[in-house]
């Protein structure tokens, strides 16, 4: 599905990803590892069409989606949780999911069975669909935000680091429900500190160090590389 080949990403002169390569194929749900700095989120923008390579190629379904904006992008089927985590704070929760469907938004019963389809994933929603997003916790205000993206109806999901400064039970439940979505259909493409909950969910899984892959594997390839676990362990 997604084939990315030698990207280099860069904020004016800093170099934010020397020479990534990375693939994820359909129905897959795939992790990038990586200390902080390593340009995991450089590289889920860049497949996102908010950062454009520098050098290198992205491809999806076979299209060279490189130069393509994020509108572009969203109608190709991909959609981003950036670890910012923005809800609309002054808009309910049912108005912020509506704005995620923005690109198809006269496919109204579609956009009904998403929604539908959501509040059986995130069954608190539904209980707060008049709210003010401002108002949620932090846990509620990241699942607001993955339920967002899905709104979209993507085909890949990119999520930038969902579980970061949540309570450890919230954790937990944050990654049942992207297994959930996982079976759902939807390819996944997850950055996390969190490597060891990650690999447990993952199929396959990427070390960046340095804007750089350091390795690639299954969680059992990755914890038998001691090498990499100061890099992707964060410690
Ligand atoms: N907006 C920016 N302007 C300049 N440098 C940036 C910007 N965003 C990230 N960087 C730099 O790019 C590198 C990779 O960052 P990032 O992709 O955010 O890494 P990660 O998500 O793995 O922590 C870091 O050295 C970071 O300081
Ligand atoms: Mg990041």
């Amino acid at each position: 599905m997604l084939e990315i080949k030698g990207i280099e990403l860069r904020y004016g002169a800093v170099k934010a990803v020397r020479d990534v390569s990375l693939r994820v194929e359909k129905g897959e749900l795939v992790t990038l590892l990586g200390a902080n700095g390593a340009g995991k989120s450089s590289t889920l923008k860049s497949i996102a069409g908010v950062l454009k390579p520098a050098r290198g190629t992205i491809t999806l379904n076979g299209e060279n989606i490189s130069s393509l904006s994020p509108e572009q992008l969203v109608r190709r089927g991909v959609a981003m949780v950036p670890e910012t985590r923005d809800v609309f704070p002054d808009l309910t929760v049912d108005e912020n999911l509506q704005l995620g469907a923005f690109s198809r938004r006269f496919d109204t019963k579609a956009v009904a069975a998403t929604r539908q389809q959501m509040f059986e994933l995130f069954p608190l929603l539904a209980e707060r669909v008049k709210q003010p997003a401002g108002t949620l916790s932090g846990g509620q205000q990241q699942q607001l935000v993955i339920a967002r993206a899905m709104m979209s109806n993507p085909s890949l999901l990119l999520l930038d680091e969902p579980s970061l400064g949540l309570a450890p039970v919230i954790v937990d439940k944050i990654f049942e429900m992207i297994v959930a979505l996982r079976k759902s259909g939807v390819t996944i493409l997850l950055v996390e500190q969190n490597a060891t909950k990650a690999m447990k969910i993952s199929d396959r899984n990427y070390v960046l160090s340095l804007g750089r892959v350091a390795a690639e594997g299954t969680a059992a390839e990755i914890a038998e590389r001691s090498d990499l676990k100061s890099i992707y362990l964060g410690s």
